[in-house]
């Protein structure tokens, strides 16, 4: 890399989603094209995020990835390829249309240099791709200067990560083709400002299989995946969307959770299985319905994607009795480091006598709904001078 070549480059971060209507299975699997719409809510970027630098030079020799300082291998990832074609393509298009430059023009044709941090836990069931690839496709976005919706690009990279791309409760619109698949928000973040997320980091080991195999195999194999596509589905979308329009927190967090459960079927019922799940999760399980039962209403609600950790969902009011029950039950007392994320009060009055399980939860970020992709301008990961890593 030549020194007097000028290096473009920009800095964004994208948040992490968790979906509640699920998305699992594919109809196209080289366009990434869901077999049924979506719905997830946006976390807040303050407790979790990936940050994306994406840097242009006429002297980078090649397209280069650094995943968390760990240089990847770029040309045998196809879905790396497929958004940075995508994104090409359409600067070239728009670059076109608005008659650029020679300069422009030449630096769409420019190798790119990508670098990425997450400041949570990869590949563990925490939607460490989705918060990635939004990341990356908003970045190119602001490089190239590119109008339009980018969400079908996102969706080239991983498919929830086109849920990434706006804040508060977003839907996957599913589509049938390359265009009409695309991502819209449903309601912003300040739509339910009470709503609080537990996220309990049962472990931070990577998944064992991870989601594309997963759904491709339960794709092939599982009859309840065609029935829960044709019939639960639908009627599920429609009622979420009423849930959260009208702030019910009962009917949204009982759908949630029976999400939860049929997505967690499908795998059971895929052959061979898919065990995401271990005994700590489906003691959280259990946890979640013991405390609606004492009350007689639903006051929280889980929700677990391909992996083990937990997803709970409450509201404000409820937040200290909750955190006060997972510390009693998974924290034994190690007070301000197991939480992350909101401060919360774990030393409330406990409603009932709770089991201690040690040592099964590695800590809990507690968090509430959040924006979309955003520009850091006081961040960057890579140098100014060489285009590599700091
Ligand atoms: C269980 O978006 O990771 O989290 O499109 O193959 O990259 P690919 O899959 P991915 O799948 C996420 C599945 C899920 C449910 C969801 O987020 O809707």
């Amino acid at each position: 890399m030549q020194e007097e070549h000028e290096i473009e480059m920009v800095t964004c971060s994208a948040p992490v989603n968790i979906a509640v209507i699920k998305y699992w299975g594919k109809s196209c699997e080289k366009k990434n094209i869901p077999l049924n719409s979506s719905i997830s809510l946006t976390l807040n970027q303050d407790h979790l995020k990936a940050t994306t630098t994406v840097a242009t030079s006429k002297g980078f020799e090649s397209d280069k990835v650094w995943l968390n300082g760990v240089k990847q291998d770029v040309v045998n990832n196809a879905r790396l390829q497929a958004c940075l074609n995508e994104i090409r393509s359409w600067a070239r298009k728009q670059a076109a249309r608005r008659k650029a430059d020679a300069k422009e023009l030449l630096k769409i044709s420019q190798k790119i240099h990508i670098a990425s941090q997450n400041n949570f836990p990869t590949a563990a069931g925490l939607a460490s791709s989705a918060a990635g690839y939004a990341a990356l496709v908003f970045a190119l976005g602001q490089l190239f200067s590119i109008e339009g919706d980018l969400t079908r690009i996102a969706r080239r990279g991983s498919g929830s990560a086109c849920r990434s791309m706006d804040g508060g409760f977003v839907e996957w619109i599913a589509g049938t083709d390359e265009d009409d698949s695309i991502a819209k928000q449903f309601v912003p973040e300040m739509h339910w400002p009470e709503l609080r997320v537990f996220i309990i980091v049962v472990s931070k080991k990577k998944k064992d299989i991870g989601s594309t195999g997963g759904m491709k195999n339960s794709v092939e194999t599982s009859s309840l995946l065609q029935y829960r596509v044709s019939d639960v589905v639908p009627h599920r979308l429609t009622a979420v969307k009423t849930a959260i329009l009208e702030h019910d927190f009962s009917a949204f967090a009982e759908i949630c959770m029976k999400e939860s459960n049929q997505l967690h079927a499908v795998c059971q019922d895929t052959y061979p299985p898919l065990l995401y799940m271990n005994d700590t999760s489906k003691e959280i399980v259990k946890l979640v319905h013991k405390y609606n039962d004492f009350y007689g209403s639903t006051r929280l609600a889980y929700t677990f994607d391909a992996g083990p950790n937990a997803f709970l969902f409450t509201l404000d009011p409820f937040a200290n009795e909750v955190a006060t029950i997972l510390n009693e039950t998974f924290g034994f007392n190690s007070g301000d480091k197991f939480f992350r994320g909101l401060s919360v009060k774990a030393n409330e009055p406990l409603p009932y006598e709770c089991g201690t399980l040690e040592k099964s939860v590695e800590y809990v970020i507690c968090t509430n709904p959040g924006k979309g992709p955003k520009v850091v301008m006081d961040e960057t990961l890579l140098s100014n001078k060489s285009g590599l890593p700091i």
